[in-house]
């Protein structure tokens, strides 16, 4: 059983989607680095047993801005568990990376006083549909009102000229789930994730259209208190539409 942190005014974004190599940790390290950047010092809570992510926070160069690292896979048996999974005070922005397979219960915990909930998806259709149920999870099982806009879609690896993108499109549409960036296929981020750096690091000339890609996600993010504020004005929407449209689930064409 997972546990995650509850405090208030915590900006918990969760990344998930149990499809393993669709680009979580990329997302979460990259978020974490434009964050630093811009400061205070960000935490990246890894629950991931691969380590992804505080493998890179390890590669981190020192001169480059702090992430606080809690490796929250590891079972510690020298401290409590609340005690290894401590969030600085000071902290506003906390990225939770999660593992490729996550039960119903973990889902609830994991997505437990999230502000956002991101959801990574490549462009093949097998991972389109893998989205769809992960989707489709966090509405009905985690029971994410979709009133609350807090769950969004990232393409990732993504031509968006594609016929399963273009079906992508149409099903989170009608759900009125939004594509909030489309980070293309580019060598930076494996060379990012390598060095232990974000984009936002690397030098600019070689990475503008990738971190133009991730600052939307960043102004998509920020937006959360104003997010929250309406979705509360939100009130006629018939819970049973969400229930209707996923299990009217779309077929996916190849890529
Ligand atoms: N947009 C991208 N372009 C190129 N390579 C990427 C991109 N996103 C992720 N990768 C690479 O794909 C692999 C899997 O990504 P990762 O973030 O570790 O996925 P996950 O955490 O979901 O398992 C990594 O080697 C990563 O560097
Ligand atoms: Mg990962």
């Amino acid at each position: 059983m997972l546990i995650t942190p509850r405090r208030d005014n915590l900006n918990k974004i969760v990344i998930l989607n149990p499809k393993g190599g669709c680009g979580k940790s990329t997302l979460a390290t990259n978020l974490a680095a434009s964050y630093a950047r811009r400061g205070p010092t960000p935490a990246i809570m890894d629950y991931d047993p691969q380590g992804s992510t505080t493998g890179w926070l390890e590669r981190r160069p020192d001169d480059l801005p702090n992430i606080h690292g809690i490796a929250a896979y590891k079972k510690s048996m020298q401290a409590t568990r609340s005690w290894q999974l401590r969030v600085p005070n000071d902290t506003v922005n906390l990225l939770v990376d999660s593992p490729a397979s996550v039960d119903h219960n973990d889902l609830r915990e994991l997505t437990r006083d999230s502000t956002s909930i991101l959801v990574p998806v490549l462009p093949s259709s097998m991972d389109i549909h893998a989205a769809s149920r992960c989707i489709a999870d966090l509405l009905l099982v985690a029971k994410v009102d979709r009133r609350d806009r807090k769950l969004a879609v990232v393409a990732n690896r993504t031509r968006k000229n594609t016929k399963s993108f273009a079906k992508l499109m149409r099903f989170l549409d009608s759900l009125g789930i939004p594509i909030i960036a489309v980070l293309r296929d580019s060598q930076n981020f494996v060379h990012a994730a390598e060095k232990g750096v974000g984009l936002c690091d690397m030098q600019p000339s070689r990475v503008r259209q990738d971190v133009e890609e991730i600052e939307k996600i960043v102004s998509w993010l920020d937006a959360w208190p104003e997010r929250r504020r309406s979705s509360k004005s939100v009130t006629s929407i018939n819970k049973q539409t969400t229930r209707r449209s996923i299990l009217r689930r779309p077929s996916f064409g190849s890529a």
